[in-house]
């Protein structure tokens, strides 16, 4: 896409690749626009990568025993409807892993406008996941229980107070509160939007996400690559830092799943109380056996599929205020003659621009770069989606991937 309109009166924070690219004193709000675009001169350190956080740092450390809640996470379903996830019990890595069963812990969720009063409860869907090496020396990896609840009958606007677990088993979390999004109107808008992708989980990743959370943002997107479990420094837990010297024999990488559950337990003060919007990157693929992909990211996180029409977790939409997102899917089927393509023209055709007057879209990779290592990666997306993007005036898309 060429155009990028960003002046008229949709402000939106900008972490792309921790590239801040809008920086504020006074943090203003899309209602206090339109203002000239601002671009921030890159940080150069940021340039040198860092390492890796440490699975025993405080913020990754699992603090939680048994079947007690952690890694809680909100994610937007419909305007009155919100997603909320978590994890319990003991994810296992090694060469004898049993996978727990999903039915033995409850998933409730309580929640009410007053704190410590919870009017509302509702309950949802657990499952666990497995990611599985036939090879010698790798080590295999089954999941925490995760659980997905859909709470729903929010009033826009308004601040909710949740409780999420199994009150059979005492274990429930603490209380959590956020705060819901106007309901989709030309006149209202998320007062402020963070996006950022090519996150990962080293230092750097803490100073781009305590940045993003001290600018207060109603929303997060996350457009692809999130935790780069793939390329994590451990090996059958030889801790090699070259996977094919180590085995030669292996066809495919091995990914280190536990720097999932490290990610959770970092994103989760944020992401408890700030829904976030996830997009799959070429990270999340994480083959393993059988030709089986994208298991940790699509058992994980809830996105409103269902809601938006796609079924798919790959791609969907959604409203924030004034504003139709569209979260497109690069690592999937994205030609004419497929489903996400037929999806996302009936999406774009059920637009009201009355009532979203902005349409934003991203997606991982983006279509135009001059990144050596990546140009014209997504060539053929490009041509098979641009010229419908064209067609209903998008007004600004986001990628990530170029880092
Ligand atoms: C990123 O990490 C490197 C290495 O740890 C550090 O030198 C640099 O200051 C960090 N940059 C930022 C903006 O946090
Ligand atoms: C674990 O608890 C410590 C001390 O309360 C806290 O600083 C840390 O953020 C917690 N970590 C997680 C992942 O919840
Ligand atoms: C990992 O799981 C695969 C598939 O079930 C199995 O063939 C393999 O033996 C397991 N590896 C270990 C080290 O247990
Ligand atoms: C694997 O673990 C299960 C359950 O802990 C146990 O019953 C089984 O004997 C173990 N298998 C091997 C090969 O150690
Ligand atoms: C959950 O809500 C229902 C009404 O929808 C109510 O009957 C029930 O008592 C509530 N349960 C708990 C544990 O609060
Ligand atoms: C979403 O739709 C699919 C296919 O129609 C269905 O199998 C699935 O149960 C639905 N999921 C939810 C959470 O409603
Ligand atoms: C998409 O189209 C291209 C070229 O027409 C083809 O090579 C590719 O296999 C198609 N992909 C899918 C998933 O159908």
């Amino acid at each position: 896409m060429g155009k990028i309109k960003i002046s008229a009166g949709f402000r939106i924070i900008l972490f792309v690749l921790g590239f801040i690219l809008v920086a504020a004193q006074k943090i203003p709000t899309t209602l206090d626009g339109p203002f000239e675009p601002v671009t921030q001169r890159f940080d150069s350190s940021l340039r040198l990568g860092s390492d890796d956080l440490p699975m025993d740092h405080p913020r990754l450390k699992r603090n939680v025993t048994g079947m007690f809640p952690e890694q809680i996470a909100l994610a937007l379903s419909t305007p009155t409807s919100m997603w909320i996830s978590w994890i319990t019990g003991d994810a296992q890595i090694g060469l004898n892993v049993t996978a727990l069963d999903p039915s033995t812990v409850a998933s409730e969720v309580w929640y009410g406008k007053e704190s410590g009063k919870y009017t509302m409860n509702k309950t949802g869907v657990s499952l666990v996941y497995n990611q599985l090496y036939p090879y010698e020396g790798l080590w295999n990896y089954t999941s925490g229980i995760i659980h997905h609840v859909r709470i729903e009958g929010l009033e826009p606007e308004t601040k909710y107070y949740y409780k999420c677990g199994d009150s059979s088993l005492a274990a429930v979390s603490e209380e959590f509160v956020f705060e819901t999004l106007p309901l989709p109107s030309p006149n209202k808008y998320p007062p402020r939007i963070a996006v950022v992708g090519d996150l990962g989980l080293t230092s750097n990743s803490s100073t781009t996400i305590d940045h993003l959370t001290s600018n207060d943002p109603a929303i997060i997107l996350m457009v692809g690559d999130l935790t780069y479990a793939n390329q994590y420094l451990t090996t059958g837990g030889k801790g090699a830092s070259c996977f094919s010297c180590q085995f030669p024999d292996a066809p495919i990488r091995e990914t280190y799943q536990p720097r999932w559950d490290g990610w959770g337990r970092f994103m989760e003060p944020l992401i408890s109380r700030v829904p976030m919007m996830v997009v799959e990157g070429n990270h999340e693929i994480e083959p393993q056996a059988a030709g089986v992909t994208f298991k940790s990211y699509l058992s994980r996180f809830s996105v409103p599929s269902n809601e938006s029409g796609s079924n798919s977790n790959f791609y969907y939409s959604f409203d924030a205020g004034g504003a139709h997102f569209i979260m497109l899917g690069a690592y999937t089927d994205y030609n004419q003659t497929g489903i996400q393509y037929a999806w996302l023209k009936d999406d774009l055709h059920k637009i009201d621009r009355s009532v979203t007057p902005w349409v934003v879209a991203a997606w991982h990779p983006p279509w135009y770069n001059s990144y050596s290592s990546h140009y014209q990666e997504f060539e053929c997306m490009r041509l098979q989606m641009e010229e419908l993007l064209y067609q209903y005036g998008i007004d600004i898309v986001f990628s990530g991937h170029v880092s």
